[in-house]
């Protein structure tokens, strides 16, 4: 530390330490300037897949997942009243887990069930059903509603995890989110870049 000290002008050493003091000032690194219109665009894509029934239907404030999107011919509760679970787990009633329906693939039967390992309604905390944009994108920043991830964490989990992955490939004819999971990830990654902007509720 002592020879970098030497080796450094007077003059380079303030250029080194000129972006910790706007780091200190903005909070953000000053490579991250808040472009609120890019971000926007980019958050409007993230926000169109989060919403989609692919993602929405298992994303529920309740305990009960639900069947939407024109496949469905509307919007309703799951039918065979399956509920969350009483153990908070998201796997459903002993006796009627989702996994006693949904398997690792997709039925190939028109309305059979679809399936993806680990089948299950995500935490109540985590919910996007009938939430506007402003709020899933205040939910999905917030550490305490979001599994503790950060947004590096959440871009990765969407390109990476297969319940996500499933939503783009989701069987019969059901109609897949949009876009891809590659093409989501980069959106988060975008809106990231420029100090991920919520929409004003
Ligand atoms: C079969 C149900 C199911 C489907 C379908 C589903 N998810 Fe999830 N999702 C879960 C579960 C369960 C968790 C909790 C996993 C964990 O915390 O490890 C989760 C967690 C997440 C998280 C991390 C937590 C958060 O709130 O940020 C993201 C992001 C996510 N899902 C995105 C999606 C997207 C995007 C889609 C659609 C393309 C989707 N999910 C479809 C069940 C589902
Ligand atoms: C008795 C069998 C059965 C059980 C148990 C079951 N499901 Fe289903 N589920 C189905 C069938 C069948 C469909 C597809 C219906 C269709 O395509 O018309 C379905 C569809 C779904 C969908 C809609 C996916 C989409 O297209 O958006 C979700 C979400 C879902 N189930 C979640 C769950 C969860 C979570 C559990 C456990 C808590 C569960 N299911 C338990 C049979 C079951």
């Amino acid at each position: 530390m002592k020879r970098l000290l030497i080796m450094l002008t007077p003059a380079a050493m303030l250029v080194l330490a000129a972006p910790f003091a706007t780091a200190q000032e903005s909070q953000t690194p000053p490579s991250q300037a808040v472009d609120t219109t890019k971000g926007l665009s980019e958050w409007d894509k993230i926000y169109a897949v989060f919403s989609h029934p692919r993602c929405a239907d298992c994303h529920v404030a309740d305990d009960r997942p639900r069947w939407s999107g024109a496949h469905y011919g509307g919007t309703r509760v799951h039918a065979f009243n399956i509920q969350r679970g009483t153990d908070g787990s998201g796997f459903g009633n002993p006796g009627l887990r989702c996994t006693t329906c949904h398997f690792a693939s997709n039925s190939n039967e028109l309305h059979g069930p679809p399936g993806a390992e680990n089948w299950r309604l995500a935490p109540a905390e985590m919910a996007w059903f009938g939430k506007s944009s402003a709020e899933i994108c205040t939910e999905i920043k917030d550490p305490e509603r979001n599994g503790g991830r950060s947004s590096d964490d959440i871009a990765l989990h969407v390109r990476d995890d297969r319940l996500v992955g499933w939503g783009w490939a989701p069987g019969s004819t059901r109609e897949p989110a949009p876009g891809s999971a590659e093409a989501t990830f980069q959106a988060i990654e975008n809106w990231m870049a420029v100090g991920s902007p919520c929409p004003v509720p």
